[in-house]
């Protein structure tokens, strides 16, 4: 086992990061490479699958060359990815046009004709969430409707890190996690639904074949051993959905033990070993990376997209100070943000950029600054981005909470949570004390304790996650503050409802 690797990729939506682990689970190398996200209209959001073949082929390549390490002794790869991301394919293997991702919200009234084929009790009783833009299903049904010519072409249907396993392996498998967000699931029964896939006219033999997540689904090609370094006799394992995998990556395996991320996108996740519905459908459950087991998440759809958005557009002062002291961007972004007061001297920002799932499932809203004045500067900008995208982070908490998940210690990951200003305002605002795990990788550690059991290292995830995760420090919640933000964040909750309505007819404008 001492002379045993593995290797996690991550294939995310601002890029993809893989690493190379020893088998206890320390981080020999990594390397990244971001890549660009489309948006050709508005709620639109598409990404070129090429693109993550390449940054896949690029960052393997890297890690493996600059390791050093005997690539034989490199024994499973595991992958994680952004869920729900549509990727077709014809017989031969090539792409048809762009992937539309998790993020795009052009599916409303696909969702709403999915519903009246399925039934609205059918579909939250077998796919375990209700018809959502943000799902795959919705976007086939999209491309089926806008596009047929593109359908008639289609033989394989894959979600984004899928196609990175076809393209390593040749094999057109999915596994349990990911599967669970593209609707066509059997969630309780962890099979492909006959019945679903039935009433939506989409043949099942277009999908690929299903696993538990640390399941062996093939290995490396001798062409992509070829392009990356890999040896064939790497095993590739089932992998996980990003969020799942972050949950092996932050040892978030047994009842009781809860995460919270701030990616591009923000969720607030709990794991649990008996199947747990949300009859509102407004908490997604999926089957989690362990086998026999679930979790049910709320999710946030513009996290730390909303605080790259204000980057990118306003904060370009921040950046060249950035650039100047040579550390990153969000690092100034969080200096700046804790000279202005808790409430961001009464601002209010709501951060739905691209639409909403937990807990409103409205793809029409958009973000907003309320309360604006002359006095305002970007420091209470960038504070009031933060308590936004953490008061809607607080929705899903209380939604969780609501549903009898106990959410009394939640660790933070993901880019948000290097920030120790962040996570003490995500201390306040839950009122519980933030953890934060020794080793930052999440999802690619994740991704690569499933490749360790995959390979046999470990005898299960949960007996990997005890010897590999360790905790390194608590925030605890400072009363005095979580009562001045409590008053904002109530004035926070009657935004949404106010705003409803009017979000409706500015789409129609
Ligand atoms: C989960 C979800 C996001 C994406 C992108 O339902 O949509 O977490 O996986 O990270």
């Amino acid at each position: 086992m001492s002379n045993a690797y593995v290797l996690g990729l991550d294939l995310g939506t601002s890029g993809t990061k893989t690493a190379l682990f020893s088998a206890d689970g320390k981080q020999i190398c990594g390397a990244a490479r971001e890549y660009p996200l489309y948006q050709p209209h508005n709620g639109w959001a598409e990404q070129e699958p090429s693109d993550w073949w390449h940054a896949a082929v690029e960052t393997i390549g890297e890690v493996v060359r600059g390791s050093g390490v005997d690539p034989s002794r490199i024994k499973a790869l595991g992958m994680s990815g952004q869920m729900h991301g549509l990727v077709m394919l014809d017989g031969d293997g090539n792409t048809l046009g762009r992937s539309i991702i998790w993020a795009d919200q052009r599916t409303g009234a696909e969702c709403e004709r999915i519903t009246s084929l399925v039934g609205a009790e059918r579909m939250i009783a077998v796919t375990a969430n209700p018809a959502l833009t943000g799902f795959t299903a919705s976007k086939i049904m999209w491309v089926k409707n806008h596009q047929p010519e593109l359908f008639d072409k289609c033989q394989h249907i894959l979600l984004p890190k899928d196609y990175i396993r076809y393209m390593l392996t040749g094999d057109f498998a999915t596994e349990v996690s990911d599967a669970s967000g593209m609707q066509l699931l059997d969630v309780p029964n962890r099979r492909w639904s006959e019945e679903v896939t039935g009433k939506l006219g989409i043949p099942i033999e277009l999908l690929g074949k299903v696993y538990e997540s640390p399941e062996v689904t093939g290995h490396i090609s001798e062409e992509a051993a070829r392009l990356t370094g890999l040896s064939v006799s790497t095993l590739v394992v089932g992998g996980a959905g990003d969020n799942a995998a972050a949950a092996v990556g932050t040892g978030v395996v047994r009842d009781g033990r809860a995460f919270c991320t701030i990616g591009t996108s923000g969720v607030v996740f709990s794991h649990t070993d008996r199947l747990s519905i949300d009859p509102k459908g407004r908490a997604h459950t999926f089957c989690c990376a362990v086998p026999g087991a679930w979790h049910v998440m709320g999710v946030v759809q513009s996290a730390g997209l909303s605080l790259r958005w204000l980057r990118d557009t306003v904060c370009s002062a921040e950046a060249r100070l950035a650039a100047e002291r040579g550390v990153d961007p969000y690092d100034v972004m969080a200096e700046a943000a804790s000279r202005s007061p808790i409430g961001a001297n009464r601002l209010v920002y709501l951060p739905y950029l691209m639409g909403e799932r937990a807990p409103h499932l409205d793809p029409d809203c958009r973000g907003a600054f309320v309360g604006l004045s002359a006095m305002h500067t970007r420091d209470d900008l960038i504070r009031a981005v933060m308590e936004g995208v953490t008061y809607a982070l607080c929705d899903s908490v209380s939604m969780l909470r609501g549903m009898g998940v106990a959410l009394d210690n939640v660790l933070a990951v993901g880019g948000g949570a290097r920030s120790g200003f962040w996570r003490a305002m995500l201390a306040d605002v839950f009122g519980c004390p933030i953890s934060v795990p020794e080793r930052a990788e999440g999802a690619a550690l994740g991704a690569a304790i499933l490749a360790a059991v995959g390979a046999g290292l470990y005898p299960s995830v949960a007996d990997a996650c005890e010897r590999i995760i360790k905790v390194s420090s608590t925030i605890q919640p400072d009363a005095g503050k979580s009562a001045v933000y409590g008053k904002v964040y109530q004035l926070y909750d009657r935004l949404y409802p106010a705003l409803r309505d009017w979000f409706k007819e500015l789409k129609d404008v």
